[in-house]
């Protein structure tokens, strides 16, 4: 009767976010049975069920002076977030980055806001986004939420390998069709499935970009990189596809999309960025210009806490140091345990997709009913069309094994 109440536009509504509801069930289930596995939620944990928090956040959350906590954040980002940031994402290549590109960053609410940001801003309504097939469902949110729309191309060839030639396909009858070619990749470590693609497959990515910029049509490349900080490579060759970027089009804006929550564990204070690349200065400063206007027009600004305890690791050569050793930990804790998961799934011949790091480790099922098959055994994952996605971040490692079996029986 009242439905009139809500803008035509926004008549669709309705949040069915799965993830959410299952993990809610999962916990619900945990207070009454002891046996309850919950590889639901894209947290890390420690093996005593707590969140792994890190003592040099923490430490200095407790020590920030009255204007580090409480004050608004600049809508542009203190200098030491900022530049912090992009020293962080581009580690080694940092400098060479900024010899090669214009920059800008846009400090967001998290990774999810720098998306929604992004999406809005660089596409017309009712445009496609171009993405794989396995995706972190919240894009959809994002999309419909800026009155655009989400087209996939596969994300595997037969080899399971990044599938090159189903990208470029979809990439030229998009842009070809709608005259943009707005492109979204989760790399490293994609969040469902682990995926991490090559430096050839970068080189190929920015070959078939290339020509689609060559043509005069708009290119807007999207990196979230919310796993980098988890891959199963050394640390230092964690940001070496990012020289893929030096053969960028000069007209190409490519956002690459940070978030605090992943790498310093801040997941509830909201804090990201959009860091807006190209040669083409006129493109870093519309970047700017409109970023700017839609972090005051859509939230005002971000987290001024996160921004001060951010700002201040990467500023602080003592608390980098601290910080990045407690990363070194909690990078160890999720390697052990994708490394057991590994080795269970291959003593029982259990077929997961390529796992090279990230908080997931996901399988194909033709089980229509594998969902609640699990949760009759007590054993809460998330599914999402034809795959099943393990939260590796949640396990304890004394679970693995029977889990590993479990999800034998009913794949
Ligand atoms: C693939 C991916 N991108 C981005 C994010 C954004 O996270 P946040 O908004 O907390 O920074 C997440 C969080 O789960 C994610 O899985």
């Amino acid at each position: 009767m009242y439905n009139n109440i809500v803008g035509k536009h926004a008549e669709y509504k309705k949040l069915e976010s799965n993830i959410l509801q299952i993990s809610q069930e999962a916990k619900a289930l945990k207070k009454q049975y002891d046996d309850v596995i919950d590889a639901t939620v894209g947290m890390l944990h420690h093996e005593d069920g707590k969140v792994f928090k890190f003592h040099s956040v923490e430490n200095m959350l407790h020590h920030l002076s009255d204007p580090e906590l409480y004050h608004y954040a600049p809508v542009r980002g203190t200098k030491a977030f900022s530049e912090g940031v992009f020293n962080w994402v581009f580690g080694p290549h940092a400098d060479k980055m900024r010899e090669e590109f214009h920059y800008s960053i846009i400090p967001t609410t998290g990774g999810s806001g720098a998306i929604s940001n992004t999406f809005y801003n660089f596409n017309d309504f009712n445009q496609k986004v171009l993405l794989p097939n396995h995706y972190w469902t919240p894009y959809e949110n994002f999309a419909y939420e800026a009155n655009i729309q989400l087209q996939t191309f596969l994300m595997y060839d037969e080899l399971l390998h990044f599938n090159r030639e189903d990208f470029k396909e979809k990439a030229l009858e998009l842009s070809n069709n709608q005259k943009r070619l707005c492109l979204l990749l989760n790399d490293p470590c994609n969040n469902p499935t682990g995926l991490c693609m090559t430096r050839e497959d970068w080189d190929f990515v920015i070959e078939v970009i290339n020509g689609i910029a060559e043509k005069d049509i708009p290119v807007i490349l999207i990196q979230d990189i919310a796993y980098i900080d988890y891959q199963m490579k050394p640390a230092e060759q964690s940001r070496d596809n990012f020289q893929s970027y030096y053969k960028l089009n000069p007209n190409i804006l490519t956002v690459v999309v940070f978030s605090g929550s992943k790498t310093f564990s801040l997941y509830g204070f909201r804090i990201g960025a959009q860091i807006g690349l190209s040669k083409n200065q006129e493109i870093v400063d519309h970047f700017t210009r409109v970023g700017d206007y839609s972090v005051r027009g859509r939230f005002s600004s971000v987290s001024q806490p996160a921004m001060s305890i951010i700002g201040k690791i990467f500023t602080e050569s003592d608390l980098k140091k601290d910080f990045i050793e407690e990363l070194k930990v909690s990078q160890s804790v999720l390697k052990n345990r994708a490394i057991l998961f590994l080795e269970e799934a291959e003593k029982q011949n259990l077929h997961i997709l390529p796992y090279c790091g990230g908080f997931f480790i996901s399988m194909i099922t033709k089980n229509k009913n594998i969902f609640r098959d699990l949760v009759n055994e007590h054993v809460f994952v998330i599914p999402m069309g034809n795959l099943i996605r393990i939260a590796i971040s949640s396990l304890k490692m004394q679970e693995i094994p029977r889990l590993v079996s479990i999800l034998k029986k009913h794949l």
